[in-house]
């Protein structure tokens, strides 16, 4: 089966280097010597102070909420993975939906306003798929109202926007470096924030809210093992290389599918983006539903990423978004990953070519 990604697995023996020196150590989790050293490669690479390392992108943004204290309502979007939704209600904070730009997937900025309401502390975007959200709009909505605004920036390792990378906005940014991802850890998940003090505060979270003797407050088990960190650091020099691939096949689907009643998202202007998906609109669910169906019998797992509309979910109240129930509806990621071919490339968009 040619599934929707396929986890990239670097060379074993660079791996092996890495475990030889975890035995020799005997210290294979608790802030260990791997963990740092990926933190402070993470750091540079992202131009950030700092690089919070934890276990999942799921507990890195309810740490993000925890540090903010973030008890009232949060506005998100509906358009992402469940995990963005389900931190916040996890959380005990409350989700408050501003629908999508159709162009990008991601949340429209002009939406947020007329949400805000006395009980708002935070806004979530998401930039999905590594598409960079209207980021200086964001920004001064959050100004103006005191809010604070965490990134969910799980898709988007390696995403410049305006030469900086884009995990380098907002009060924070989020990523998850689980094995599907772009980059990854195995399961693991980062904190990006320039704040000294709220890198602080993050480690703690992380680790019980102790050092030691020395007890801070409340804490969580949201440590990352040196095992984790090794796949990191292993895979970490690959990702030139990686982002390069991607982009290649990212091309070579647009052009074998130029020239159909498809529709793509738009990669937003002064952006350098890290090609980490290839979602596909088509006209209706039917067609969504029919394609899905003849990929899957020839072998090939496309899946409907993102859907569906988060604010449709059985734990949320429902909040009317249109843009995001119809785009949920209508999309389609086909297989994209490092080790994938023009063959499969042309199988895959000749199915589709001949079904619509
Ligand atoms: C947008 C988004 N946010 C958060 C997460 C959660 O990350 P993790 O699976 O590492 O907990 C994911 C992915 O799985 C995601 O796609």
């Amino acid at each position: 089966m040619i599934n929707v990604t396929k986890t990239y697995l670097p060379d074993f023996e660079k791996y092996q280097n890495y475990l030889k020196s975890i035995w020799e150590n005997g210290w294979i989790t608790n802030n260990g010597e791997l963990v740092r050293e990926l933190e402070q490669k993470l750091a540079d690479y992202f131009q950030s102070k700092h690089c919070v390392l934890v276990s999942n992108g799921t507990i890195a943004l309810q740490l993000a909420l925890k540090l903010y204290n973030i008890k009232g309502e949060v506005i998100t979007t509906p358009y992402s993975y469940v995990a963005t939704t389900n931190a916040i209600l996890w959380e005990n904070t409350t989700p408050v939906f501003a629908d999508i730009n159709p162009k990008t997937g991601c949340l429209d900025a002009s939406k947020i306003e007329e949400l805000i309401t006395e009980n708002t502390q935070a806004i979530m975007p998401v930039h999905v798929y590594g598409l960079p959200c209207e980021i200086e709009k964001i920004e001064e909505i959050a100004q103006k109202h005191n809010l604070k605004v965490i990134y969910d920036a799980a898709h988007a390792f390696g995403v410049t926007y305006k030469n900086k990378p884009v995990v380098n906005y907002g009060n924070l940014s989020t990523l998850s470096f689980h094995a599907t991802k772009l980059f990854h850890t195995v399961e693991g998940g980062a904190i990006i924030t320039n704040n000294d003090e709220d890198a602080k505060q993050l480690k703690l979270l992380r680790a019980f809210g102790h050092i030691n003797d020395d007890y801070y407050g409340l804490g969580i088990n949201a440590k990352m093992s040196e095992l984790h960190a090794a796949m990191g650091l292993t895979i970490l020099d690959d990702m030139p290389k990686i982002i390069e691939a991607r982009k290649k096949d990212y091309h070579l689907y647009k052009k074998h599918l130029n020239g159909l009643t498809i529709q793509f998202f738009e990669i937003p202007e002064n952006t350098k983006y890290n090609y980490s998906y290839f979602p596909v609109l088509f006209e209706n669910e039917q067609t969504v539903l029919k394609i899905k169906e003849a990929l899957y019998k020839e072998g090939v797992n496309a899946r409907r990423y993102f859907y569906p509309s988060l604010n449709t979910l059985p734990q949320v109240e429902y909040q009317s978004c249109p843009i995001s129930e119809d785009i949920a509806k209508r999309v389609l990621c086909l297989p994209h990953f490092y080790g994938n071919n023009e063959r499969i490339i042309t199988k895959i968009t000749n199915i589709i070519k001949a079904l619509l």
